[in-house]
């Protein structure tokens, strides 16, 4: 039984924690409220959620039948699907995605733990909005520092996967994922009490559509496939190890809906407490890492507060981490048989030098620049609008045009059958609905706007 001979989760809750662990990360707490300041608010979420609807989910799920029908890496599965076609490309473009979102991720990631740090040794006691602005700004722009932090946390990474995913990473994501969520809606409760929180709130919730250019909506698209970690194999790869009695359907959806959960909350979280602070919603990567300290600092308990935060957001980043570096060492271990100990050190390593370019595009190379871009920005740009988003078009149209309906449908339906209808219209979505939506945005914003 193909269950025996690959290293697998244990059950759906297992496969939930899991998967819910790689969607749940900086995605959510760190980057959705950035890209969505910059985006305007209130328009740029009711698009979010639109796509994580249409394309999200369906994606998700053709990701999980990629994976399960495979017992395959990325690469490989199109391999065994369709043997002899070129559609291993795709699992070709989710390597070199997993390269481009780890680099500049682990940066971020490594500042998850110097916060930690920092959260330890109360710095953030008595600090108004601009020293803590300066204070990120005086970290961020070294370079021994924020490398140390970022080689430590692949390092970690590394560590996990090495270990297998079952022993480490599903045992305590399930445990861990739950606190994260609980401190976060206490975040929100102090967040939303702050004075001139409405303003905040008016921001994220009410829409303004003539704030939104094509790119917003690409970017929105791309923010969606990011949180949600689809359009790169990553959840492919997971596929491969679910068991043929869990529901994919209502996996994919528990898993979504848990995601976007964290995306509204970490907005609630944040917009009041910028507004309430006068910090602008606009302002970047480092929107996180000031609003929150000014929070934190300002709230009783704060102290501790600060300290467990930031470390759950760094195991948050950890469960995600792992899931992207798993892409990598998965495709290493079938297609050029390594063992998963060169395979981890391997991968592992070269992600790392490209992450060096990105942590340093913050000092020493923040004058180095491609597209007008610094490296930083350049990997956080193609990684969400240009990989996922183009990867999980290529997901979608190959699942609805090449796997073919009834293989689909057989896969969804291994554990649960599902009513005709209801995988008839996912089958609709992820064949005309799904490719024509994201073709729509993507031609939209290179056509008519560039690459700005
Ligand atoms: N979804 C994660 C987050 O929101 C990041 C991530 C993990 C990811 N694995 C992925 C993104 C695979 C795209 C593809 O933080």
């Amino acid at each position: 039984m193909a269950i025996k001979q690959r290293d697998g989760f244990s059950g759906k809750f297992g496969v939930i924690a899991a998967a819910a662990g790689s969607a749940v990360g900086l995605g959510n707490i760190w980057r959705f409220p950035y890209v969505t300041g910059e985006n305007g608010g209130g328009a740029f979420l009711l698009l979010y959620v639109f796509f994580i609807i249409v394309i999200g989910v369906p994606v998700m799920m053709s990701e999980f039948v990629i994976g399960r029908r495979s017992q395959s890496n990325a690469f490989g599965a199109f391999r065994k699907l369709s043997p002899g076609s070129a559609w291993w490309i795709i699992g070709l473009m989710g390597i070199v995605a997993a390269f481009v979102i780890l680099s500049f991720y682990s940066t971020v990631a490594g500042w998850t733990l110097e916060y930690v740090y920092q959260a330890f040794s109360g710095n953030f006691a008595g600090k108004n909005i601009t020293q803590l602005n300066a204070d990120f700004a005086n970290f961020t722009s070294g370079s021994w520092r924020p490398l140390f932090w970022q080689m430590l946390f692949m390092i970690f990474t590394a560590g996990v996967v090495f270990a297998g995913v079952q022993k480490g990473i599903e045992k305590y994501t399930k445990i861990l994922m739950p606190v994260l969520l609980v401190m976060i809606i206490a975040i929100c409760v102090r967040s939303v009490t702050l004075p001139g929180a409405e303003k905040g709130l008016r921001f994220l919730f009410e829409p303004d559509f003539s704030k939104l250019s094509f790119q917003g909506v690409l970017t929105a698209l791309g923010q969606a496939a990011f949180s949600l970690s689809i359009g790169m194999g990553a959840l492919i790869t997971y596929g491969s190890y679910v068991r043929k009695d869990t529901p994919l359907l209502s996996t994919a959806v528990q898993v979504a809906t848990t995601d976007t959960i964290i995306a509204i909350l970490s907005g609630v979280m944040i917009f009041p407490a910028i507004m309430a602070l006068g910090q602008d919603p606009a302002a970047g990567p480092g929107l996180v890492f000031v609003t929150l300290p000014g929070i934190f600092q300002a709230m009783p308990g704060g102290f501790y507060f600060a300290i467990v935060f930031f470390v759950l957001l760094s195991v948050a980043a950890l469960t995600s981490t792992i899931s992207v570096l798993e892409v990598v060492v998965a495709f290493l271990i079938e297609e050029r048989k390594m063992s998963r100990g060169k395979a981890t050190l391997i991968g592992a390593g070269a992600i790392s030098i490209i992450g060096v370019a990105c942590t340093l595009s913050f000092g020493p190379l923040k004058d180095f620049k491609i597209f007008d871009k610094t490296v930083f920005d350049l990997m956080d740009y193609l990684s969400a609008n240009i990989f996922l988003t183009f990867g999980a078009l290529l997901i979608v149209i190959y699942t609805g045009w090449k796997l073919g309906k009834s293989n689909f449908v057989d896969e969804i339906n291994q554990a649960a059958k599902i009513p005709k209808f209801l995988s008839s219209t996912i089958v609709f979505i992820i064949k005309y609905i799904a490719p024509l939506a994201i073709g729509a945005v993507a031609i939209g914003a290179f056509f008519f706007e560039g690459l700005t």
